[in-house]
């Protein structure tokens, strides 16, 4: 039970202490403790920090835009924006089996981040967004396997570097209160989990640059009335998943054959177990409704009603 603005400033003061006049690098991710840790390491040591933001093409729609807007144009970071949408694509072309796909995202995010963290030059320090449930509890698919002074997940050998870790003594409502504290946006501070592969396991089987657009478009929508029914903060996660078989349908005169959306929402307090969401049908209507008339190429939406177990959160 502290004070946390008495821990920013003692936290700033311990990130100086620990860069002194060097460089530090961060890999922005547009998740909460990434963005919280950045934009404290950047009040401690302004320009010395250099954020690294990977568009992998598989963000959701208007997430890279809100990562720039408010790092580079709101807080004014140094920030290298990596736009490397084709480059995953091309990778995952022809690729269904959902654990290949994960591989390769993560094997791909490695390769753009060294490149781009090269082009930087000589660099001592790596921001970490790591939180006190991610040093306790392992096992969970986040990436807190990464000790200090170790070489970095997946770097190469020659790229170490000391770890800055500011958030890991903290709770996340700790987190999303200083990120608050800090300035960052809503959109940023109340993100709900979002898994690193992004929408590469929500298209399920092999991942296209058109399924990925048609997906963005309804995940929107999701997101949009969610939002409006002011369900955002209840409910944990809340998407559209996009299923690699169409359906028959029938708009104005003739027959379509297009791809059906599923809506995923569920209530969960870890991600271990979770249980379907109880929306509001007149929410899940007018989702389903917007859905079709707005999202071209598909013509059917339908809702997820299993619960974790036995149903995984995501579809992949
Ligand atoms: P499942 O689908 O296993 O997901 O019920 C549990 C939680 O983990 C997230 N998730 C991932 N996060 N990389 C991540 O960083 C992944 O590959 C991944 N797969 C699932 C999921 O969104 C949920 O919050």
């Amino acid at each position: 039970d502290w004070d946390l603005n008495d821990f920013i400033a003692e936290s700033i003061d311990e990130v100086r202490r620990q860069v002194g006049d060097r460089k530090v690098l961060c890999g922005l991710s547009g998740g909460v403790d990434s963005s919280v840790a950045a934009a404290l390491v950047h009040k401690a040591v302004g320009d010395q920090l250099v954020c690294v933001y990977v568009d992998n093409g598989l963000m959701r729609k208007g997430e890279s835009e809100q990562v720039l807007k408010t790092f580079k144009d709101n807080m004014h970071m140094n920030l290298v924006f990596a736009d490397a949408g084709a480059r995953f694509l091309s990778k995952l072309a022809g690729v269904t089996d959902p654990e290949r796909k994960r591989k390769i995202i993560g094997a791909e995010f490695i390769r753009v981040f060294e490149e781009e963290a090269r082009k930087l030059g000589e660099i001592d320090f790596l921001v970490q967004g790591t939180i006190y449930p991610d040093i306790v509890e392992s096992g969970t698919k986040t990436a807190h396997t990464i000790k200090s002074h170790h070489n970095v997940g997946g770097l190469p050998e020659d790229m170490q570097f000391e770890l800055v870790e500011p958030l890991k003594l903290l709770f996340k409502d700790e987190v999303r209160e200083i990120g608050e504290k800090l300035g960052l946006a809503e959109e940023i501070v109340w993100r709900q989990p979002f898994p690193g592969p992004g929408l590469g396991v929500r298209v399920l089987e092999e991942v296209t640059a058109e399924k990925v657009h048609i997906l963005q478009e309804a995940d929107y929508i999701v997101r949009e009335e969610i939002k409006k029914a002011g369900l955002d903060r209840e409910v944990w996660q809340y998407f559209a998943v996009l299923p690699p078989m169409r359906s028959v349908g029938v708009m104005g005169d003739g027959r379509t054959y297009a791809y059906p959306i599923i809506i995923r929402a569920v209530s969960s307090d870890d991600a271990m177990t979770a249980e379907w969401a109880q929306l509001p049908y007149e929410v899940l209507d007018i989702m389903a409704r917007r859905i079709v008339n707005e999202v071209q190429g598909v013509n059917r939406v339908a809702y997820d009603i299993t619960s974790k177990p036995p149903g995984t959160i995501e579809w992949e």
